[in-house]
């Protein structure tokens, strides 16, 4: 609602069917946001301050407009974002931001970047600047999860939640931000996610924090800007482990093309095979797997479906499976399907 006393902005998390590791190698991915996610109310206030109140955590937090200090968990995100608007030159009313969530934190679908974008949206409503050009909102997003809680990720979440659309996948060039949507019509066919139960901890960050450094040192010996534009046979002279990493990403682009190419077709018995190599990639060439993750994988292939690989950012989070019709997912497994993208609600 917005009556420019209040607003509220959904924002949905998100599944990426395809393209793991690219988005800060200037590669290509294929995300989609689903329907569960993270509701924001923004209330004007009168006064100069801030005061966020998270629901489920029962926690608050106070702090003044004019003077934004970091903090810890969650208030991050919330003092991030009113630091990061205003420096973008938006309006950031005093208000009290409510904020709810029916999506499970550290489960690999995206809880932050969910919070991001509906803090960004209800805040802007609140101001009516809720117009705002969708792929700058994605970087401001992205600086306050790089700059203010820590996190080095890059635009995948972002982007599928601001311009993902129902019933496509959102293909992404990460080099030129070029967003395309492609048909995403299962068909009797089912995409279902098994949360791993290995949650994104700090080591977790830890481990994607080392792959991202890894690719910028590969990327600097091959005189490249992104490991994307690397030539394949410079690559695989490169050092252990870095030839394995320049790999990952230039198979793993190739993959996201023909996994469009695939859903182009309605071809949806070809993608499984595609998963399984993704994931295989990704646990060999890239080692972001875990032991957990291998066997809620193991879980996804015994039940029938046709392909199944790790998520995200990996290190844990949650596996993606694509299951033929007839063929039944495990029972605690969640369906998805592509949803709408982050909106102020009317
Ligand atoms: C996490 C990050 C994204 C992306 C993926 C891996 O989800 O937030 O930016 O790097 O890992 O594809």
């Amino acid at each position: 609602m917005t009556d420019g006393r209040a607003a509220t902005a959904r924002g949905p998390g998100r599944v990426n069917l395809i393209g793991e590791h690219t988005d800060y190698n200037g590669g290509l991915a294929l995300p989609f946001p689903i329907a569960a996610g993270c509701t924001v109310r923004a209330e004007a206030i009168d006064g100069l301050d801030v005061v966020a109140v998270a629901e489920d955590l029962g926690e608050e937090d106070r702090f003044p407009l004019a003077d934004v200090q970091p903090a810890e968990g969650w208030r991050a995100f919330v003092r991030g974002m009113v630091a990061e608007l205003a420096r973008a030159g938006f309006t950031v009313r005093p208000a009290r931001v409510t904020i709810s969530a029916d999506l499970p934190r550290g489960g690999g679908l995206s809880s932050s970047a969910a919070l991001e974008v509906a803090l960004a949206l209800a805040w802007l409503a609140l101001s009516g600047e809720e117009d705002a050009d969708r792929v700058e909102l994605a970087r401001l997003c992205s600086r306050v999860e790089n700059d203010w809680v820590g996190a080095r990720t890059g635009l995948l979440d972002q982007l599928a939640a601001l311009a993902g659309a129902p019933g496509h996948a959102l293909r992404i060039d990460f080099a030129t931000l070029a967003l395309d949507p492609v048909p995403l019509q299962p068909d009797g066919w089912r995409l279902v996610v098994l949360d791993s139960g290995a949650p994104h901890t700090l080591s977790a960050q830890d481990g994607y924090n080392v792959r991202r450094a890894e690719c910028e040192r590969a990327a600097a010996e091959l005189g490249v800007r992104w490991l994307s534009q690397a030539d394949p046979a410079a690559a695989s002279r490169l050092p252990e482990p870095l030839d394995r990493r320049v790999e990952h990403v230039l198979t793993e682009n190739a993959r996201v093309d023909a996994t469009v190419a695939a859903l182009r077709a309605g071809d949806l018995a070809a993608v499984g095979p595609l998963l399984d190599a993704s994931h295989a990639s990704l646990r060999d060439l890239y080692d972001a797997s875990v032991p957990a993750v291998e066997q809620a994988r193991a879980r996804m292939l015994e039940a029938g479906a046709a392909g199944a690989r790790m998520m995200g950012g990996g290190f844990g989070g949650s596996v993606l499976a694509l299951f033929p019709p007839g063929a039944q997912a495990p029972p605690e497994a969640i369906a998805v399907e592509p949803g709408l993208p982050a909106r102020v609600l009317a």
